[in-house]
């Protein structure tokens, strides 16, 4: 049995390992981990994962990526407008409401499915399961986003089918990270905060936890908030130290690129490092920018964006009438929670130790194997896992 993470950006596969009770996130041929969550039709071919991406620059409308923003929703004619201008296919509404995405050469388009879309993603981990496992792969366990209602879900049980694959659960994301720290069998937790800072949203979960069986009860969230801001603001902060230098604006688009690739390079490795030397040549001054940065400078033009994180955590509880010394545990998923000051943030705030031993990025995956281990009865210990369903909805801050 295998199970699959589904993300808007990465989907990864792993297994159960009956033997040692661990979970492993599978590997493809070429060592990659997760896959891009991307499918490309080229030349009556579908591409998929890293292979897609490497030619969606020169076949932006035949590429298709987020295929989980629609899966299974029904979209306004309006609601679709607004989405439509941020990506470079074709996107369009059948009579239900559903989407469906329109691709191929001019003289023979074909009509792809969110679905289908999925199926693709989850044929390629499928190889990569058989592969690893040398045996034949056709039961999962799958994750969805907390927010996801049933029809989302159905859906994503219809990518599962298409893919040749039975489902066995549906879990949501946080309570998949909830598992992967052991909560589900850990004496005296009653109540977990899951808190997800990816490339672009903030998450936040407040699960309730009772033998084995979790509840969602509440949901808060900041669609706009995340990794790609605070790379933002250090490449403002950058620019208008070049600017300052050379006594001019910086707008040639090649130079603002490298400023921005140099952006994301630095805010990865002031996690590690107190302090990082910058070298960027610049084609407008036919110079090489240099400069030293310490991670003190990258907080102070970020601080405000780390604070925000708490806004949806409080919305969270209030919503649960909690207060935050309830909170049991504290769990931490997605790449940004990464950043030290904003650990240290969530930290203060809950005054206790979030959960960061397990790779954000893989926290989820790890977690939807134990739950496949439970339900293949390959756990160790006597454990059970289950998901209540909720009635709660997710509150946006904008
Ligand atoms: N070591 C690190 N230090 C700081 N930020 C990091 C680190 N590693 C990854 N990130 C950031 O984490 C983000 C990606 O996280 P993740 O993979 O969880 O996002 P995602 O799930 O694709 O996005 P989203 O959940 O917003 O849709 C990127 O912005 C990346 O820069
Ligand atoms: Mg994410």
């Amino acid at each position: 049995m295998v199970e699959w993470t589904n993300g808007t950006t990465y989907s990864c596969v792993g297994v159960f390992l009956a033997g040692t009770g661990e979970v492993e996130v599978l590997k493809d041929a070429k060592g990659h981990k997760c896959i891009p969550s991307v499918v490309a039709f080229k030349d009556g071919r579908v591409l998929t994962g890293y292979e897609a991406v490497a030619q969606a620059d020169h076949n932006p409308s035949n590429t298709l990526y987020d295929a989980k923003r629609f899966i299974g929703k029904k979209f306004s004619p309006e609601e679709l407008n607004t989405e439509r201008p941020r990506y470079p296919f074709k996107i369009q509404l059948d009579d239900e409401g559903m989407v469906y995405f329109v691709v191929g050469p001019p003289n023979n388009l074909t009509n792809v499915r969110p679905e289908e879309v999925g199926a693709h993603l989850l044929r390629t981990l499928r190889q990569t399961a058989i592969a690893n496992l040398s045996s034949s792969v056709t039961k999962t366990v799958m994750s969805v986003p907390a927010e996801f209602v049933d029809m989302q879900k159905n859906f994503t049980k219809k990518a599962a089918s298409l893919a040749g694959l039975e489902v066995l659960r549906v879990i949501s994301e946080p309570t998949a990270a909830a598992m992967a720290y052991g909560l589900h069998k850990k004496q005296n937790v009653q109540s977990v905060m899951v808190v997800d800072l990816g490339g672009g949203t903030l998450d936040v979960s407040l699960l309730m936890v009772q033998g084995g069986m979790f509840f969602t009860q509440a949901m808060a969230g900041n669609n706009h908030l995340g990794g790609q801001d605070f790379n933002q603001r250090l490449m403002s902060f950058l620019r208008s130290v070049i600017e300052k230098e050379s006594n001019r604006v910086l707008t040639d688009p090649e130079d603002l690129q490298a400023l921005r690739l140099v952006s994301e390079e630095v805010k990865l490795k002031l996690t590690t490092d107190e302090q990082v030397e910058i070298s960027v040549p610049l084609q407008s001054t036919k110079s090489t920018f240099k400069y030293s940065i310490s991670r003190e400078k990258f907080e102070e033009v970020n601080l405000d964006l780390f604070k925000k994180v708490l806004q949806p955590i409080e919305m969270a509880l209030q919503e649960a009438e909690m207060s935050k010394n309830q909170i049991d545990e504290v769990v931490l998923v997605g790449g940004s929670t990464r950043v030290p000051k904003i650990r240290q943030l969530i930290g203060d705030y809950f005054g206790k130790e979030p959960n960061t031993a397990v790779d954000p990025e893989l926290a989820v995956a790890f977690g939807v194997g134990i739950q496949a281990g439970i339900l293949g009865g390959m756990w160790p210990l006597q454990v059970s896992a289950i998901e209540l369903p909720t009635n709660a909805r997710k509150i946006h801050v904008y």
